[in-house]
C-alpha cells in the first residue's frame, strides 16, 4: 500500500519515511523543497509540488493504491508566525484544504495530522492532557487549532478519519546517524546550542530568565524524533485497522529547564556553553509538559529513545558529521 507523506523531507517527515520503509510501506513523498532537504531524502518516490497547488496534488494521487496520507508540511516558526501572521494562515489553512480536498475528490479516508502542544496555550494543568482546553497564543498555535477543528467538519460531514498527533518538542536525530534536523533559520534549543559549539553560529541566546520555573528559564517536554516517527507507524496502523478520529499527544512526561539543557550538551560535548541572556520571546509559555497516557494506550507505543543523552547525543553526532554542510 502506497501512503502519501507530504513534508516528507523535512525534518520529522523524513525520520517518519525511514520508519514507514522499513515496515514496509511504499512511500510517495510530497514535497515543495521549500524547507525541505534532498539530503533527507533517503528513499521513497518524490513528486516535487506544492500543497498550493491542487494540481500537483493530483498529480501525486495519481499513482494508484494510496491508502492514507501523513501530512507534516506547514511552516513552523512562531516568531515569525507573529509577524507574518497572514503567510501562516494562508500557507497552513489553505495548503491543508486543498490536500483534503484531493483526498475526498479521490476517496482517500485516512489523514494523519501534525499538530502541535502549541493549540493548548498556557497551560492550566500539568501533565496536559488531550482534553485540556484549547486555547493557542501564537498565529502558528492558531493555524493548527483551525485546522484540527476542519478535520472534525470533514469527518462529520465526509466520513474523512484522522488522527490528529499534538507534538511536544521534537529533538534529536536519527540513532544510525542518517537522519537530522537542518531547519533554516534553525530555533529550536538543541541543534542552536550545538551549532554554535560547533562554530556554525555566532552566538548563543538563552531568552527568559525570568519564568516562574524553578531556576527561570523555560521548562519543555523533549521527544525523540525516532520516537514520534515511530508513533506515526502506531497511528497508521490503527487508523487503517479500524478508522476513528483522534487527538493525541506525543510527549514524554519528563520535562528540562534550559539551563538543564544546557547542562547537558556541556557533559555530552566537553565544551562550554556561553549564552547571552535575552528577554523572554513573544507568545514562550513557562511549562510544556505532555501527559503521555493515551498515545501509550491506544496507540500501543512506547518511548524508545527520549532520554535526554539520547536525544543531545544524536543530535551532536548528526551536527558534527554536518559541519560545513549545515544551512
Ligand atoms: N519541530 C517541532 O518541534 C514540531 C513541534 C510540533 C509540531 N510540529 C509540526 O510538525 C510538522 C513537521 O515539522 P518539521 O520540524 O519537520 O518541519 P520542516 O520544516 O523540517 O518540514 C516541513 C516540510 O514541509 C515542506 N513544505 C512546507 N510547505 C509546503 C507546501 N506548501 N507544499 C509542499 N511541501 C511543503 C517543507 O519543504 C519541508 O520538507 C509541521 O507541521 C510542524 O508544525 C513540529
Amino acid at each position: 500500500m502506497k501512503i502519501i507523506v507530504a513534508g516528507g523531507a523535512g525534518y520529522i517527515g523524513s525520520h517518519t519515511v525511514k520508519a514507514l520503509i522499513r515496515e514496509g510501506f511504499e512511500v510517495i513523498i510530497f514535497d515543495n523543497f521549500s524547507s525541505g532537504k534532498k539530503e533527507l531524502v533517503i528513499g521513497g518516490e518524490v513528486v516535487v509540488g506544492d500543497l498550493m497547488d491542487k494540481e500537483s496534488i493530483r498529480k501525486a494521487f495519481g499513482l494508484k493504491d494510496i491508502g492514507a496520507v501523513l501530512h507534516f508540511a506547514s511552516l513552523i516558526q512562531v516568531g515569525e508566525s507573529y509577524v507574518n501572521p497572514q503567510k501562516y494562515y494562508t500557507q497552513n489553512l489553505i495548503s491543508g484544504l486543498n490536500l483534503l480536498e484531493v483526498m475526498l475528490e479521490t476517496g482517500i479516508k485516512n489523514f494523519i495530522f501534525s499538530s502541535s502542544a502549541a493549540v493548548y496555550g498556557v497551560p492550566q494543568q500539568l501533565p496536559i492532557p488531550e482534553s485540556h482546553p484549547l486555547n493557542p497564543v501564537n498565529p502558528y498555535g492558531q493555524t493548527k487549532f483551525f485546522f484540527e477543528k476542519i478535520l472534525e467538519d470533514y469527518e462529520r460531514a465526509y466520513g474523512l478519519k484522522f488522527i490528529s498527533l499534538r507534538y511536544f518538542n521534537a529533538a534529536g536525530a536519527d540513532p544510525e546517524g542518517q537522519l537530522g534536523e537542518l531547519h533554516e533559520p534553525e530555533t529550536h534549543l538543541i541543534p542552536n546550542i550545538l551549532l554554535f559549539l560547533l562554530g556554525e553560529k555566532e552566538g548563543f541566546n538563552l531568552f527568559g530568565m525570568d519564568f516562574p520555573t524553578e531556576d527561570g528559564t523555560a521548562v519543555r517536554d523533549y521527544i525523540h524524533v525516532t520516537d514520534l516517527a515511530n508513533a506515526h507507524i502506531r497511528a497508521l496502523k490503527k487508523i487503517l485497522a479500524s478508522p476513528r478520529s483522534e487527538f493525541i499527544n506525543l510527549g514524554t512526561n519528563k520535562s528540562y529547564s534550559v539551563l538543564e539543557i544546557i547542562k547537558k550538551a556541556e557533559e555530552i560535548t566537553g565544551q562550554k556553553v556561553n549564552y547571552t541572556k535575552k528577554p523572554k520571546r513573544k507568545g514562550d509559555v513557562p511549562v510544556l509538559l505532555a501527559s503521555k497516557q493515551k498515545a501509550e494506550q491506544l496507540l500501543e507505543w512506547k518511548l524508545k529513545y527520549s532520554n535526554i543523552e539520547t536525544i543531545v547525543e544524536t543530535a551532536w553526532n548528526w551536527h558534527k558529521k554536518n559541519a560545513g554542510a549545515s544551512p
